[in-house]
């Protein structure tokens, strides 16, 4: 997967734009508030016109115009391909994000999803290590998602039975045959909810071990990682832990047992890095999950995402600046960073934006 050139009309503090990046790394160099975050978003709305900062169309127009577009020119599937999206802000007579791929119109461009495809690492993600389990579990799910769409499906009937199951528990007292309408939707989440686990293992165990040898990398073998998955029951045992602990959903009011709750652990030198780790080791940790899921999504589609990575090099020492800005070598990249020495420190090459404007 690679971006070959990138042309921005009205997008953000992006008046117009067009830049070739660069095959391997593309280091996006600028001060404060210039544009560098906003040219990866136009990057990633590429993959099928969503922000990864959750913008709305009006935000990402530029102020005073009614439009934006954004064309990339990738090499996708093994040929070039022609992707060209266009935004309508509020003064549009017609609202929303469309695309064409090579002349062909698509409509929304929710529809050309899996053309472009993108791997994003941004400041937020750093919640995947500090906050709770959610967070971890939409990593995995997000990722099973794109992998196999089938996933998708299994996830909603899960989820549904779920919430009517939790329903019940909450009047349990009230309801008449009570246990026989659980029956039901024990025998749903079963069936669901062991394939999702077994799916999340099976995820964790390609994207495990490649996050290990990338921290490892990264820190020049000086620290290790260790992903650790924490199943909601043994294979084919969900049915038999569901019906056990049945007297303490009641109790509870609430399903107490299954991937609902189901976690991973991210274990730093032995010790668990949301607790310990500094903020630069859980940068690191969260990076290395963020280059597994681009090198298992690679394996299993035969084509590595492009990476973008946002002030990802501001708390990083030395050693692994530099492992990011010479020696990864994980397909195309793009990182952004306000230091301009970046410049003497790249094997790729380097853009400067100011004020919107870029400056090859
Ligand atoms: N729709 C818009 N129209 C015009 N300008 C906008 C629009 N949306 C955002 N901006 C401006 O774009 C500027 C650059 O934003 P961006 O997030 O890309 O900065 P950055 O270079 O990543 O900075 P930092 O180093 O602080 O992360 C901001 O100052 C913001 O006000
Ligand atoms: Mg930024």
């Amino acid at each position: 997967m690679r971006l070959n050139t990138l042309t921005v009309q009205n997008c953000r503090n992006i008046a117009a734009a067009t830049f070739v990046p660069h095959a391997g790394l593309t280091v996006i160099a600028g001060e404060n508030g210039q544009g560098k975050t906003n040219l990866l978003e136009c990057v990633y709305l590429l993959t099928g016109g969503k922000s990864f900062r959750g913008a709305k169309d009006q935000q990402l127009v530029r102020h005073g115009e009614e439009m934006a577009h954004i064309t990339g020119h990738c090499h996708t599937g093994g040929r070039e391909s022609a992707i060209e999206l266009t935004i309508a802000g509020a003064a549009a007579q017609k609202r929303g994000r469309f695309a064409k791929v090579n002349g062909v119109d698509y409509g929304r461009a929710t529809a050309i999803a899996g053309i472009f495809t993108a791997v994003v690492f941004e400041p937020g993600h750093l919640s995947l290590i500090k906050a709770g389990p959610e967070g971890r579990r939409r990593f995995l799910d997000a990722a099973l998602c794109q992998l196999y769409p089938g996933y998708i499906g299994i996830l909603r009937r899960f989820t549904r039975a779920l919430t009517q199951k939790n329903a019940l528990l909450r009047h349990y007292h009230a309801t008449h045959d009570a246990d026989a309408l659980l029956d039901a939707f024990d025998t749903t989440l079963a069936a669901t909810g062991s394939e999702i686990t077994r799916r999340r293992a099976q995820y964790l165990a390609q994207a495990g071990p490649a996050a290990e040898r990338y921290y490892e990398e990264l820190s020049s073998g000086a620290e290790s990682l260790a992903i650790r998955f924490s199943p909601s029951a043994a294979e084919g045992a969900l049915a038999e832990k569901l019906a056990a602990v049945r007297p303490t959903d009641v109790r509870a009011g609430f399903s107490t047992a299954g991937p609902q709750r189901e976690d991973f652990d991210v274990v730093l030198a032995g010790q668990s890095a949301r607790q310990f780790a500094s903020q630069g080791q859980q940068r690191s940790a969260v990076l290395s999950l963020k280059l597994a899921e681009a090198a298992v999504a690679g394996q299993v589609t035969g084509e590595a995402p492009v990476l973008l990575l946002d002030d990802v090099l501001s708390e990083l020492d030395e050693t692994r600046q530099a492992y990011l800005l010479k020696h990864m070598n994980t397909g195309q990249s793009f990182v952004t960073t306000c230091d301009a020495s970046a410049f003497s420190r790249t094997a790729g090459k380097v853009v400067q934006i100011k004020n919107g404007q870029i400056i090859e």
